[in-house]
């Protein structure tokens, strides 16, 4: 079964939070002020259990998901992920299981159990390549170096190709974009820019903390030529770039100053077992609820899923403005972006 939305967009991805806990502080995501000690993370009788979460994949399989994506907070802070992963891949009709961690937790044996249980692919957040500027966005003095060794665990796992995400906030870590791109350039690591976003209220976003996409474009090109290539799949996230020299590719997410909403495929389910349809809203629909139901059948599980999806109408990045800024929105480690 395919469900469109009022916009007429499929459901294509799930993006599923498994913990909103981190063991990082990065300044654009959970800055030490709003996330510090005495802030309260979900208890465990909130989250959604492993079982809780596969039957609802599996509803959202039935209504046309073939993608997952497991995100935090750090996914594989929450114990025995690969036992969830064991479980979302058995399920028919999906085609890809994917990971975006910060990579401080992926030894090479937790790389290997991952990919025997069923994980494709692995995304790692890197925004700089020098420890200064690292260590001040990740504000927890986790060195480069431990992030670069688990890009070689999961390659080696066979997790690949392994992307690397770097969030670009003007002024503080845009001169990392040159050497990113130099050092994974001929590697087959894919490096992606994304424009920093609005997304919650703790980060105290502002609109001039963003590189424009174009401006990430033709800085790159100055130094080593691209050009566009076509997206691996209808409504990807990141547009391709590849090295005009054959040295592989780059992506650059432009949510901001290009939004993508008219191809936006993705709903994200929270550790509590919320179901969010649009990065920015404001809540989510309450699935614990339902799925902990006894009396709900499967049917009426999927049938429940449909129904919020098809007058889905969320396109947050195309009426972005001054006035949604104040709108209340939920916080990214909370959905995991
Ligand atoms: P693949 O294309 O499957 O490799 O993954 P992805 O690029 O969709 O996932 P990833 O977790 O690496 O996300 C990259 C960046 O894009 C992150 O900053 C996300 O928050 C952002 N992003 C992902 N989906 C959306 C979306 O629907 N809307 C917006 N505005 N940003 C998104
Ligand atoms: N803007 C853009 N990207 C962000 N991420 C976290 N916070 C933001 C933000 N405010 C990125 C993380 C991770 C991905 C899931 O989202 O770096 O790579
Ligand atoms: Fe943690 Fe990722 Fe948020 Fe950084 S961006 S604080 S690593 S969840
Ligand atoms: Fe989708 Fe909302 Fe992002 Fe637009 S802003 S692409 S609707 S998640």
């Amino acid at each position: 079964m395919t469900v469109q939305d009022a916009l007429q967009r499929p459901i294509r991805d799930l993006r599923i939070s498994v913990t909103d806990r981190c063991n990082f502080r990065c300044v654009y995501c959970m800055p030490k002020h709003v996330f510090g000690p005495g802030h309260e993370f979900l208890p465990r009788s909130e989250l959604l259990t492993y079982e809780e979460i596969a039957r609802l994949a599996r509803s959202f399989a039935a209504i046309g998901v073939g993608k997952f994506r497991l995100t935090g907070g750090e996914p594989l802070i929450r114990r025995d992920l690969v036992g969830l992963i064991g479980m979302l891949s058995g399920i028919e009709g999906v085609e890809d299981i994917s990971l975006t961690t910060n990579g401080s937790m992926l030894t090479p044996d937790k790389a290997r159990t991952l990919k025997q249980a069923g994980l494709r692919r692995i995304t790692v957040s890197l925004d700089a390549l020098d420890n200064q500027t690292f260590m001040m966005l990740n504000d927890v003095d986790y060195p480069v170096q431990k992030v670069l060794d688990a890009l070689d665990n999961a390659e080696a796992a066979g997790l690949s190709p392994v992307k690397v995400n770097v969030v670009v906030k003007k002024g503080v870590n845009d001169h990392s974009i040159i050497p990113l791109v130099r050092y994974f350039h001929g590697s087959s690591h894919i490096v992606r820019f994304i424009e920093y976003m609005d997304v919650g209220h703790s980060n105290g976003w502002r609109l001039d903390d963003v590189v424009p996409a174009a401006e990430i474009a033709e800085r790159i090109n100055a130094e080593l030529p691209i050009e566009p290539a076509e997206p691996n799949y209808r409504g990807e996230v990141a547009q391709r770039w590849r090295f005009v020299d054959g040295g592989g590719e780059v992506g650059i997410v432009s949510s901001v100053t290009q939004p993508f909403c008219r191809s936006c495929h993705r709903a994200r389910l929270s550790a509590r077992g919320e179901l969010y349809t649009c990065l920015f809203a404001a809540r989510g629909h309450d699935l614990r609820r339902l799925v902990r139901d006894t009396e709900l059948s499967d049917d009426e599980l999927t049938d429940r899923l449909s129904r919020i999806w098809s007058v889905r109408d969320d396109r947050y990045s195309e009426i972005r403005s001054e006035n949604t800024l104040s709108l209340p929105k939920v916080e990214m480690s909370y959905i995991g972006g």
